[in-house]
């Protein structure tokens, strides 16, 4: 039930900041250690590369955990389309672990690769917000995502908790195989921070609103930028924006824009600039210079941290490599606001279905 809210996809958005607490408390016990089945992490710890498979939005969160196991736990990972590794799998190392994300579990191309996985004998686990699903029950390992049902078509609190739910697990993982840095890593506390931090930004809702309005409501196109995990984020944001409100809509690796796309700009062109990493974040500012140069009409989303005064949309601070799980609130809200002051059915935008049952 949607209840007061007028639509699925803003009540989702909203109810982001309790998932992240329900799932701190349901993955971790009263000592604040990790609970995930022993048998689940003895087999993960045993692969040499992880393949994580998903569609969608959830291969953009697939994107994020690659920098959250590689990062923080040292193990090499891979991400893939589904549908392009049913056809074209990469190479496999010798001991490889799958991990299927998916929020309704029933996912055809994701399905497909793990009835090929089955067959190859390969370890699996599934990530998914429906207990009992096909993916779930074909896989060797179950983790739910405790999100509650989500009906809007545009998934946003699967995204997020896709990528805490990764997180836990990269604790885990790391615990149990003595990683310091991962040891130094307290997820449950960086997650209730998160909590915290995305409970902020769905506050400030109606300035997003108004940014919509002023910046997108009649664009034909529009572009996302970052780097690193800004650059997860922003693919997951275009999608996001073109789903629901069928503006055009491109994220890209900042640095990208200078071999070819930056032609595309031109008086006006919405561009939305992602700037949550120290590392990169003065990289990022100048390939926004140059789009600005050009005549766009940029969007910062930075950090509170690495804010400066004339950025429109200022983020709490999170661990970085948390950080695309509370800059991607107001691209979701941006998304949504946009659809709707287009007039469209936000909850059920053309020619999609919330669950791709075919290939
Ligand atoms: O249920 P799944 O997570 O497997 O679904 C994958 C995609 O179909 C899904 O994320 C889709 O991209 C959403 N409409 C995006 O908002």
């Amino acid at each position: 039930q949607k209840g007061a809210y007028p639509h699925y996809m803003l009540k989702e958005i909203d109810e982001q900041p309790g998932v992240m607490r329900t799932l701190v408390q349901e993955y971790f016990d009263a000592s604040g250690n990790v609970k995930i089945d022993q048998d689940l992490l003895d087999t993960l710890g045993q692969a040499d590369r992880l393949y994580i498979v998903a569609a969608g939005t959830s291969y953009h969160a697939g994107l994020v955990g690659k920098e959250l196991f590689e990062k923080l736990a040292g193990i090499p990972t891979e991400v893939h389309v589904a549908s392009e590794f049913a056809y074209n799998p990469p190479l496999l190392s010798k001991r490889p672990f799958f991990i299927f994300l998916t929020q309704s579990g029933e996912t055809a191309d994701s399905r497909q690769v793990l009835t090929q996985v089955n067959e190859w004998g390969y370890p699996s686990l599934t990530i998914t917000n429906v207990p009992n699903s096909t993916l779930s029950r074909e896989a060797s390992y179950t983790l739910l995502l405790h999100a509650g049902p989500e009906i809007a078509v545009a998934s946003t609190k699967a995204y997020t908790a896709q990528i805490a739910l990764e997180a836990i697990l990269v604790k885990a993982y790391g615990e149990a195989k003595g990683i310091q840095k991962v040891k130094d890593f307290d997820v449950a506390s960086e997650l209730t921070k998160v909590a915290n931090g995305m409970q902020e930004l769905v506050d400030e809702k109606h300035n997003v609103e108004q940014i919509a309005k002023e910046m997108l409501s009649t664009t034909r196109n529009a572009f996302y930028i970052g780097r690193g995990v800004d650059y997860a984020l922003a693919q997951e944001a275009a999608l996001k924006l073109k789903e629901v409100s069928y503006v055009q809509t491109e994220g890209f690796a900042s640095g990208e824009l200078k071999h070819g796309t930056i032609a595309l700009i031109e008086e006006g062109t919405p561009v939305v600039a992602i700037i949550t990493d120290p590392k990169t974040a003065a990289h990022t500012r100048s390939n926004a210079q140059e789009v600005l140069a050009r005549g766009a009409n940029v969007l910062f989303i930075a950090s509170r941290d690495l804010a400066t005064d004339n950025d429109q949309i200022v983020l709490p601070e999170v661990d970085p490599l948390l950080s695309p799980l509370v800059s991607v609130v107001p691209t979701q809200l941006l998304a949504y606001y946009t659809s709707i002051q287009r007039g469209y059915d936000v909850d059920k935008p053309r020619n999609l279905a919330k669950s791709v049952t075919v290939e």
